[in-house]
């Protein structure tokens, strides 16, 4: 099982807090610590990342599986209603309507998408089966420009290919149609999907690519290595995960996420599912969490299906909650282990533009002044994160808030604003990323996670309304 470095438990972080004076401690009562997670999505934004579900449009008239994705999951990938079978049935006639309702149902729940899969040699329509050469390369980009323009500013990040590798100890491409119309298909189909949808993460989607020394891994590793010094536009790598006792959780699993990190991509798990029960299964589950935890790159984790009676391998009980619902070892290890903490995500993802509202209140006139106030987010060995909230005092057009860090104190990372920084680099002046306009009495926040280097005082915060 992985054992990451600069991974800090709870127990780890009680102890380090076990010297401090008694003065600190009243204030550490008056702020209550960051409750741990309750639910995957909660435990897994404590550190800036999603906790994802498959849904199947099939399952969606079920009370029992919505509320638990309501509830569990803040990341939706259509298992399989956004493929290209499902979404162009005749050439050149696309069908959304089943990933529409994946879709819809994501955002009217305040979730974010992953799309699955633009470009792959399964799951093809009849017709293009029969494709060839130039023929079925260009229907094939246009496979991609279309359904990725049809999403567009509707997705996350985009599977654009899905499985090119081939198993085994070759460390080549899979043999397709596609890859039968040249090499750089791949290239092709990721240069389509960013014109068609600039702002969605362009992912490479594989499985058996997860162990460090596999040929099929180090094939993969290779070509976004070669995509990345090219300009190929390539943002993340997603690792399948689908796991069982002839394919198990491999022991280098964080040094295969860090590598492909250290490239300049996210990683992300995307399918994950492993075979078993009780204890073991629970375990393996919690050293896949704990080594994208140690990654910082490492986006965030989804789950191929809600409970194991929804999986695609049912007979193997491979997901976190059994055919009633139930909670199962394996969920409880899952949590824990996000709860536990790790590092922070530099880039969290934004959170899911909710449907625009139908009442449209005023915009703020101006003239009030705001309140800017700190409070305490997670907390690790070397780290911790802060929230400033600000609350206007009568209508606000706009504000600028600063936040004073005490040297040898450095931001890191920030959330949900628009930073810049003095000289000194201890300065950051935050301002809105969009309109800063708030009504009287309303509130915004932002956050961001300071490296402490040994002190942990709090940052001092001001606000200025315009
Ligand atoms: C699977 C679905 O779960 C099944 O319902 C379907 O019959 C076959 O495909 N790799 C992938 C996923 O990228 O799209 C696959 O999903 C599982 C393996």
């Amino acid at each position: 099982m992985t054992t990451p470095r600069h991974t800090y438990g709870r127990g780890r972080l009680a102890a380090a807090f076990g010297g401090l004076a008694a003065a600190t401690l009243a204030v550490a009562i008056a702020v209550p610590a960051a409750a741990a997670g309750s639910t995957l999505q909660a435990a897994a934004s404590e550190s800036g990342r999603y906790f994802g579900t498959a849904i199947a449009a099939s399952r969606l008239g079920d009370g029992t599986y919505t509320s638990i994705a309501n509830r569990e999951f803040n990341m939706i990938t259509a298992e399989n209603e956004m493929k290209m079978d499902a979404t162009e049935p005749s050439r050149g006639q696309f069908s959304y309507s089943s990933g529409d309702r994946i879709v819809n149902w994501a955002r009217q729940n305040g979730k974010q998408v992953r799309g699955h899969a633009l470009a792959w040699h399964s799951q093809q329509p009849g017709w293009m089966q029969n494709l060839s050469g130039t023929d079925l390369r260009n229907a094939m980009l246009n496979h991609v420009t279309q359904v990725a323009s049809y999403y567009k500013g509707k997705i996350y990040a985009w599977d654009v290919v899905n499985e090119a590798f081939a198993d085994g100890s070759s460390g080549g491409r899979r043999d397709s149609n596609l890859q039968r119309t040249g090499n750089d298909w791949i290239e092709a189909a990721f240069r389509a999907a960013r014109a068609a949808d600039p702002n969605a993460k362009l992912c490479y989607n594989d499985y058996n690519t997860d162990n460090w020394s596999h040929a099929k891994t180090q094939g993969v590793y290779t070509m976004v290595r070669d995509f990345k010094s090219r300009g190929v536009p390539i943002d993340c790598v997603g690792f399948q995960a689908h796991f069982n006792s002839g394919n198990p959780v491999p022991s280098n699993y964080h040094t295969t996420l860090q590598n492909f990190a250290d490239l300049g991509v996210d990683v992300q798990i995307t399918e994950l599912d492993i075979e078993g029960s009780g204890s073991s299964q629970a375990q393996q589950y919690q050293g896949v969490v704990q080594a994208c935890l140690a990654v910082a790159r490492c986006t965030g984790i989804t789950v191929w299906g809600v409970r194991d009676s929804d999986s695609w391998r049912a007979s193997g009980t491979p997901l976190l909650f059994d055919g009633s619902g139930n909670k199962k070892a394996a969920y409880t290890s899952v949590l824990n282990q996000l709860n536990a903490g790790g590092t922070t995500n530099p880039n969290p993802n934004p959170t899911t533009p909710v449907p625009t509202p139908t009442t449209t209140t005023p915009p703020p006139t101006g003239g009030g002044s705001c309140t800017a106030t700190y409070s305490e987010g997670q907390k690790w060995g070397d780290r911790f994160n802060g929230t400033v909230t600000i609350r206007a005092n009568g209508n606000i057009s706009g504000w600028t808030s600063t936040v004073t860090v005490r040297s040898p104190q450095k931001i890191i990372a920030t959330w949900s604003g628009s930073p810049s920084w003095d000289s000194s680099g201890n300065v950051m002046t935050m301002r809105p990323s969009g309109s800063g306009a708030l009504s009287s009495g309303q509130t915004t926040s932002f956050g961001f996670t300071v490296q402490h280097n040994g002190t942990w005082t709090w940052p001092s915060v001001t606000c200025a309304a315009s």
